[in-house]
């Protein structure tokens, strides 16, 4: 007999997913070492130094830095709590600022106080029946490991990691189950000096630099899965990727290679993250371009033995790409990865193409691809709200964003995929990491604060705060 299977568990994780660099704020209180991303301004020079083409290791007169206040949360985290906690979270996906445990990366001993802000926030949200799913390191390295060492392009990094994800594991071994590595390992190749702290010399070769960079961050990555496993039992740690599907422009299968080339290029990483190993397409691509990976003895026993309880994973978009250089042509940037534009979908205000369907493919290619449980630990529609009159956003636009993906995601559950839980990202407005703007907002929860940081940092319940409220009491049954 057929079973008909219900749209989501029963133990199904409703919530949101945040940052540390970009809701905290306090960016120097309770001992905090300065991190990559307080030393990213808005503005023109963000972009040069995301990638990597302009180092910045001190603030500058006349730049304006977001994270330095963010929204506030580290003094306002209680409010916040309390707000995820009347929605009826089940968990927050929140991130450790790894310099506010170490704040120069290679400290002798960690900073008691940035420990204690943990325990605190952790202790809040346990109050409230909310689980923390947390990131080891979402994008913010301790600047003073990339001055000293060069960031991820140094094998030390990988000690350094360890040594800080141990620290975690052990302190917080009775509040936390739910562990994540790296944020969007893949991003990378894409944003180096955000994904991993690297600045690109002058004549450096860029692939060899950033492949090796990412090798150390794989190890690094199965390290901490081998520590979390041996420091608290049962717990579950995942990886992270940037996903959303390649779609070939055509059925032409040259645009269908190209399509699957792009795709690989983003889940060598969980490939090896989930299946311990590198892949023959990536030694081949290697190959091709003469880059030699320096491994140690031990790197392929590590990767082997270490791999991922689950895939965590982000999905905004899709994209689309051709081999024929005049449909390339007709190109966006409206995310940090290029797409051709689909003929078939709206995009959003930021240019990010708007699939729902997009994600029932993904979390069905996950799924046949690595088998393990999956968690969308990150999705959402970046928009620009208007606070009326009578302290209301109606953000309709939003509701029907999610509710698209909701409709998929129980597809995809139908279709046989396990999905551990969803958080939606920013469930509370705050700084956009692609652009470092206020105003790109993807909250149940409005705050007033603008992109020159003025503000009263006043939060709003936006409609769809009511909306989610009701998602998640009834477990996504009005989706069936
Ligand atoms: C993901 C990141 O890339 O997308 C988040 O993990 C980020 O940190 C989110 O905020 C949305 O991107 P943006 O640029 O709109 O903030």
């Amino acid at each position: 007999m057929l079973e008909q299977l219900k749209a989501f568990p029963e133990n199904f994780l409703w919530g949101g997913a945040t940052a540390a660099n970009q809701l905290e704020g306090a960016y120097l209180e309770g001992g905090k070492g300065l991190t990559t991303v307080d030393l990213i301004p808005i503005g023109a020079n963000r972009f040069p130094i995301a990638l990597g083409n302009l180092d910045s290791f001190e603030p500058k007169e006349g730049e304006f830095y977001p994270s330095h206040e963010a929204i506030d949360f580290y003094h306002r985290y209680k409010e916040d709590i309390a707000l995820f906690a009347e929605m009826g979270f089940k968990c927050l996906r929140l991130s450790v600022a790894w310099a506010r445990i170490f704040p120069n990366g290679d400290d002798a001993e960690p900073n008691e106080a940035g420990l204690q802000f943990y325990d605190d926030v952790f202790d809040e949200l346990l109050k409230h029946n909310i689980e923390p799913v947390v990131t080891i390191c979402h994008f913010d390295v301790p600047v003073s490991l990339v001055k000293n060492y060069g960031g991820w392009k140094n094998r030390k990094m990988v000690s350094f990691f360890e040594t800080y994800a141990k620290t975690l594991f052990n302190r917080y071994k009775d509040k936390v189950k739910y562990w994540m590595t790296f944020n969007e390992i893949n991003m990378l190749l894409h944003l180096p000096y955000i994904g991993a702290g690297i600045v690109l010399q002058e004549g450096e070769n860029k692939e060899q630099v950033l492949y090796q960079a990412a090798h150390h961050e794989l190890i690094a990555s199965a390290l901490a899965v081998k520590a979390c496993h041996e420091i608290i039992p049962g717990a579950q740690i995942g990886c992270m990727l940037a996903a959303g599907m390649v779609y070939p422009y055509s059925s032409h299968p040259e645009d269908v290679w190209k399509a699957m080339d792009k795709d690989r290029e983003s889940f060598f990483f969980i490939d090896v993250q989930s299946k311990g190993e590198y892949p023959g397409y990536t030694k081949r691509f290697f190959r091709e371009i003469n880059i030699r990976i320096d491994l140690q003895p031990e790197d392929a026993d590590i990767l082997k033995q270490h791999t991922v309880d689950y895939i965590g994973f982000s999905y905004y978009a899709s994209r689309c790409t051709s081999a024929d250089p005049e449909v390339l042509k007709n190109s966006t940037e409206g995310n940090v990865f290029g797409s051709v534009k689909n003929p078939y979908l709206e995009a959003s205000e930021w240019g990010w193409t708007i699939d729902p369907k997009g994600l029932r493919i993904t979390c069905n290619q996950l799924h046949d691809r690595y088998g393990k449980p999956l968690f969308i630990v990150e999705n959402g529609l970046g928009a620009t709200d208007v606070l009326l009159d009578d302290d209301t956003v109606e953000d309709d636009y939003r509701i029907a964003y999610l509710n698209s993906h909701f409709a998929e995601m129980a597809e995809a559950i139908q279709d046989g995929v396990e999905l551990i839980g969803y958080t939606s990202w920013g469930p509370i407005d705050l700084v956009s990491a692609g652009t470092g703007e206020m105003k790109k907002r993807y909250g149940y929860i409005y705050v007033d604060r603008n992109n020159d940081g003025s503000g009263t940092l006043r939060r709003v319940r936006k409609k769809s705060f009511h909306w989610y409220k009701e998602v998640i009491a009834s477990n996504g049954a009005q989706y069936f």
